[in-house]
């Protein structure tokens, strides 16, 4: 089928886009203000050059590695994406049934569309619940509760997200929660009969994991700004780490934090891990590529601590590329969303076959056999040459 022609995650993008209507394919292709950071994130990758060694015996490459204290066959990540439902019926079920074929980390969104249990009885593999933490407070230990009694390996707490980025596309397109049919969107949807909405055939399209608590959509559809607006807390700081860390008691990463010193405060308070991430540039536009953080971070925090390098990737080449500077693992978002978007199951199974090839083919070339023999030696800046 077309998804056997698809050669790599920029060939699922064009069929994301074909398959969804405008404002749907926007909303998880776009960032915020002029995407200067959207774009940063993966051209900062072709800036680092790959300095390969030879006739080292690649007949057998060694990817396993420890993430969130679980064994993964490689250092990949599906990063936390809200509103799954609204790319792909089979939603997180199928983003997690193709995660665990590839012996992944998955993680679920506060505001997936999946409710956290039935997230993990299908799903045995090892996963993640990505926090964000409400005005409501009582709903954080909820969620840490709900979080053990289901089996959770980790937490994720995202804080790059005290309001919600200037995602000018959506506001272009009008995009709401669930969206609206108007003349303009029902046209748009008529067009795309490879997608359609849960909510616009009766089954219900809601926060899953929330939505007992927060009924803010019941009013009708609604922005995601005024729902991030009206729902998280902005008063968070370091003590609130502190609180929930001492609250969960098992491996926590805080995600969305760009520097050294940020990183040290992170693991001083009691987590086990940083996300190196600007959101996808969905949020500060302007803030740095993470892959040009992760040296530093690393330095910051010696060998210990999970470093994921989040944002960006769409090559299994970045990917080595990140571990060389230090990163742990990496994390994904838009690449495995336009798999699902494409081609459900089959097209996320497809989106990490691809990466999983480009990783394995770039390490035998670069002439490395175990991912623990990586080093920053592999990688170089650029040469800046005189004009
Ligand atoms: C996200 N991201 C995100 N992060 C988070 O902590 N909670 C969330 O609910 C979401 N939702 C979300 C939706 C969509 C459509 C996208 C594209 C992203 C950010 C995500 O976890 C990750 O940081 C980025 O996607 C990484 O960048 P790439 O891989 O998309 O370039």
């Amino acid at each position: 089928g077309r998804l056997s022609r698809v050669n790599n995650i920029a060939d699922l993008r064009m069929l994301a886009r074909r398959r969804l209507p405008r404002p749907i394919f926007d909303y998880i292709d776009g960032g915020a203000d002029d995407e200067v950071s959207l774009a940063r994130n993966s051209s900062a990758f072709a800036d680092y050059e790959i300095v390969p060694d030879v006739l080292t015996d690649v007949s057998r490459i060694e990817t396993g590695a420890t993430l969130f204290g679980e064994a993964v066959d490689w250092p990949l990540m599906l990063a936390p994406t809200g509103l799954t439902r609204m790319f792909h019926d089979g939603a997180e079920l199928a983003v997690a049934r193709a995660a665990a074929r590839h012996g992944l980390l998955y993680s679920l969104s506060t505001l997936g569309t999946t409710r956290l249990e039935d997230l993990a009885a299908a799903f045995g593999g090892p996963k993640v619940f990505q926090i964000y933490i409400f005005k409501d407070r009582g709903l954080t230990a909820e969620f840490v509760a709900r979080c053990k009694a289901a089996g959770f390996h980790g937490l994720a707490l995202t804080v790059d997200t005290p309001v919600a980025g200037n995602r000018e596309r959506d506001r272009v397109n009008g995009l709401s929660l669930p969206p609206r049919l108007t003349l303009k969107s029902f046209l748009s949807f008529a067009a795309h009969p490879g997608w359609s909405l849960p909510a616009l055939r009766g089954s219900k399209f809601d926060f899953a994991n929330v939505s007992h608590k927060v009924d803010a959509l019941a009013g009708g559809p609604m922005s995601l700004f005024d729902y991030i607006g009206g729902q998280f807390d902005r008063s968070l700081t370091w003590k609130d780490v502190e609180w929930l860390a001492a609250e969960w008691g098992g491996p926590l990463a805080i995600k969305g934090l760009m520097t050294p010193e940020d990183a040290r405060r992170a693991i001083a308070s009691g987590a086990s891990g940083v996300m190196v991430s600007n959101h996808g540039g969905r949020q500060l536009d302007g803030a740095p590529a993470p892959v040009d953080q992760v040296a530093a971070v690393r330095d910051a925090l010696g060998d210990g601590p999970d470093v994921i390098c989040d944002g960006g990737i769409r090559r299994g080449s970045d990917v080595v590329k990140a571990l060389a500077l230090g990163a742990t693992a990496c994390s994904v978002g838009r690449p495995y969303l336009y798999g699902l978007a494409a081609g459900g199951e089959a097209g996320v199974d497809r989106a990490l076959t691809l990466l999983r090839e480009e990783f394995e083919r770039t390490l035998a070339l670069a002439g490395v056999n175990d991912i623990a023999r990586l080093e920053r030696r592999h990688v170089r800046p650029l040469l800046s040459r005189p004009a």
